[in-house]
């Protein structure tokens, strides 16, 4: 584990956070975090209880939230997800409870969630998630788009866990409950009864090609089977693609998220299928390609 430098500590005096977020930025960058400071930041929040907003006013922290904010950048700095450390994800509105064995959501997947949103706010239609997770996406359309109804499907059991705990949560916070479904989407029959009824059909599989190398958060911290998808990563993507293609009603709408080496793979798949039109690619803040989306004819 990684150590960290004496800090003044020791009795009843107390810490500016300033102090102790600036010592802990960099630990942080030593260890090759990104963003070092934002990251002391949060732990610093999270271990004071404040908003982030009003860190720097905060009382200064006590000897035992110093030797908790220290053990806590320690294991940021042996590169332990910061979500984790947590134990939440902001997504979108949502705060969701993370931890070991489930997929952290990520950021970048905020912008197929938002683009389901939109498709789901006009009328009441039926939306289907699958790769569901820890149901970031599921979770944020029947929070957004209140009318729809949506349906959530996943493999994992500890992730399905997670899930059904979230979703018996919002439904408990007031949002339209979501439906889980245990499945594998690479099921031929998956959710036979919705054959040609879906409008809008969202997906964030794994899809990192096998061999590529990934951080040290992401290999020792999420699921290998949330992550990888296969040899050339479309493991998974191809037969849900074929699947959606039964499950959409004509005009419904499908947006994939994929990797970024597969901004042209994807759209590529979904018009030799040719049951789609309006194919289209989409890409992040950065520029990079990250999700596809189509419209069954
Ligand atoms: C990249 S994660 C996405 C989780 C969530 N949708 C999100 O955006 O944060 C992929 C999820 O797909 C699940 N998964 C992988 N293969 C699956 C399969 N064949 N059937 C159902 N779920 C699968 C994994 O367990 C994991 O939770």
């Amino acid at each position: 584990m990684t150590s960290l430098p004496q800090h003044p500590s020791e009795g009843s005096e107390r810490l500016r956070p300033t102090v102790a977020v600036a010592r802990a930025a960099r630990v942080l960058a030593a260890a090759g975090i990104d963003a070092p400071r934002v990251e002391a930041e949060l732990l610093a929040v999270h271990v004071l209880g404040v908003p982030r907003g009003r860190l720097a006013l905060a009382d200064g922290l006590t000897p035992d939230q110093l030797d908790r904010y220290d053990a806590l950048v320690a294991r940021r700095a042996d590169r332990e997800p910061l979500q984790h450390l947590t134990g939440s994800a902001a997504f979108r509105h949502l705060e969701l409870a993370v931890g070991p064995g489930v997929f952290v959501p990520r950021p970048e997947t905020e912008l197929l969630a938002g683009w389901g949103v939109d498709q789901a706010r006009a009328g009441s239609p039926l939306v289907v998630d699958l790769c569901s997770g820890s149901g970031a996406i599921a979770l944020a359309v029947a929070q957004e788009a209140p009318a729809a109804r949506v349906v959530a499907v996943e493999r994992s059991p500890a992730a399905l866990a997670r899930l059904r705990r979230a979703a018996a949560d919002r439904a408990a916070a007031g949002d339209r409950p979501v439906e889980v479904v245990a499945a594998d989407v690479t099921d031929p029959g998956l959710l036979s009864d919705l054959e040609g009824r879906v409008d809008v059909l969202l997906c964030n599989p794994p899809y990192v090609p096998r061999a590529v190398e990934v951080p040290p958060e992401v290999a020792a911290h999420d699921p290998d089977e949330a992550v990888f998808g296969g040899a050339d990563g479309l493991d998974v993507i191809r037969p849900v693609l074929a699947r959606a293609a039964r499950l959409l009603r004509p005009g419904g709408v499908l947006g994939v998220e994929h990797d970024d080496t597969h901004g042209a793979a994807v759209p590529a798949l979904l018009v030799a299928d040719g049951r789609y039109e309006a194919v289209e690619e989409h890409r992040d803040l950065a520029g990079r390609p990250r999700f596809a989306t189509a419209r069954r004819r």
